[in-house]
Parts: C-alpha cells; sequence; structure tokens
C-alpha cells in the first residue's frame, strides 16, 4: 500500500451518519468550496450516502464486469478509480477479485478513508479532474472508472477528456452519469466529438438505472481506441 500524499489517523475514526447529503453537495458552485464540503463530509460519508440508497458503486463494477471480457479487462489489469473519494468503488472492486486498483481524489480526507479500506495499491490526493493531469497519471491504466462526479456542481462534461487521457489505448472507461445532468452538460455532443476525433466507441450503456433513492443514472463503458 503506497497513499500519495497526506493519510492521517482520522481515517480511523468511528463512522456515524450527518446531516450532509449528495443533494446538498451539488449546490456548490467553485472547485475550492466543493472540496471543503468533502473535506468535512469524509468520515460520515458511507454512512450517509448508504442512507440515500446510493448503488452507484456496484452498477459501476457491474458495468465493468460485462464488458472485461470484450476490452481485455482482467483482475490483474491496473484499474484507476477517478473520484474515489472513501472507497465504496475500490471496495466494490476488491470484493469482484480486482488486484491492482489505483485511486485519486481532490479531498485529501476522502483519500485518507480510502487508504483505511487497503483496497488500494496506489492513491493520488488533491488531483483536479478539470485541470492538466500529472504525466505519471497518462496513458497509464487499463481500465478507468468513475462513480458519482458527473454531476451538478462536480465535474463537467469535459472532464470525460482527462478520465480518457489516463486510460492506456485499447482500454476502457466506464463512468456514470446523474441522468437529469447527462441531457443539460453536452454529453451527447462530447461524445460524438471524441468519436471523430478519438475513434471512442460505446461498448455498453445502462440507462436510466438505480443511482440514489430519489434520483436515476445512466452508465457508459467507453472503448478508447
Ligand atoms: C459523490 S462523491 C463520489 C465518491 C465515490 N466515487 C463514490 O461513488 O462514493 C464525489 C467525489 O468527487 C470528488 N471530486 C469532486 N470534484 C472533483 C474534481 N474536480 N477533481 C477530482 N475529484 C473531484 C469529491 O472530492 C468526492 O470525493
Amino acid at each position: 500500500m503506497n497513499a500519495a500524499n497526506s493519510v492521517t489517523s482520522s481515517a480511523l475514526a468511528p463512522q456515524t451518519s450527518s446531516t450532509r447529503s449528495i443533494a446538498d453537495a451539488l449546490a456548490h458552485h467553485s472547485t475550492h468550496n466543493l472540496k471543503r464540503y468533502y473535506d468535512h463530509w469524509a468520515r460520515h460519508y458511507d454512512a450517509d450516502v448508504e442512507a440515500e440508497a446510493y448503488c452507484g458503486p456496484a452498477m459501476v463494477v457491474d458495468l465493468l464486469d460485462a464488458v472485461a471480457q470484450q476490452a481485455n479487462v482482467g483482475h490483474d489489469s491496473h484499474v484507476l478509480d477517478a473520484c474515489c473519494g472513501t472507497g465504496l468503488v475500490g471496495r466494490t472492486l476488491h470484493e469482484r477479485g480486482y488486484r491492482q486498483i489505483s485511486g485519486c481524489d481532490l479531498s485529501a480526507p476522502m483519500i485518507d478513508q480510502a487508504h483505511a479500506s487497503q483496497a488500494y495499491q496506489h492513491l493520488y490526493s488533491q488531483i483536479d479532474l478539470t485541470q492538466p493531469l500529472p504525466r505519471e497519471l497518462l496513458q497509464r491504466f487499463d481500465a478507468v472508472v468513475c462513480c458519482g462526479a458527473f454531476i451538478p456542481g462536480h465535474l463537467p462534461a469535459s472532464a470525460l477528456r482527462g478520465l480518457l487521457a489516463m486510460t492506456r489505448p485499447g482500454g476502457v472507461v466506464v463512468l456514470s452519469i446523474r441522468e437529469a445532468y447527462y441531457d443539460t452538460a453536452g454529453f451527447e455532443p462530447l461524445l460524438q466529438a471524441l468519436w471523430r476525433e478519438q475513434g471512442l466507441s460505446v461498448l455498453q450503456t445502462r440507462m436510466s438505472a438505480r443511482y440514489l433513492q430519489n434520483a436515476r443514472a445512466h452508465y457508459l463503458a467507453l472503448h478508447v481506441a
């Protein structure tokens, strides 16, 4: 286990529910405020989203499993969990047998929680997917998954370019996009542009599928040419 940047003992603090929620997180309009929100939410996040019946992580890993053979991804493949948060996706990947899991996120306290899960080999803190990415992460991963971050106030559709840039040629990107956000944030024209520019293709989708008790999401598996 090699966690980059800060990993503190706060990860071991007991988790109880708080008054924060994904619905409240949508209201942030700057990366600075959003980071602060998650920094303070980290210790209570898992309990709070469980209370919202959040099933995005299981849905994303289900879709990765469904396309794994087609995308030549196996349990020894290098998988990056982008916007890993506290590690719900990493833990699910680990339970399903994946063993080379890395994670990155904007919030160091969220990364601390992911570190405590022991699901990840490498963790990268304070990575902002709306900014240029560190060279060491480029074209490095066989699969990049991103769950729960393409939602209002979080990642713009253009951040998909960063996910693709971290994927090796021939690899796969699996992501969730909150349903209402998909329609308003310009995903359709972006996917068409990426198909023309880079030969990006859609392997499989789960449209308008389960996500939270009060919201649905689209799940896409994309093949990087
Ligand atoms: C709703 S949580 C989802 C966490 C985890 N993937 C899950 O499904 O439980 C959104 C995560 O995105 C991260 N995030 C938000 N904006 C980001 C950005 N610009 N770059 C990287 N991470 C970001 C937050 O820190 C937070 O951990």
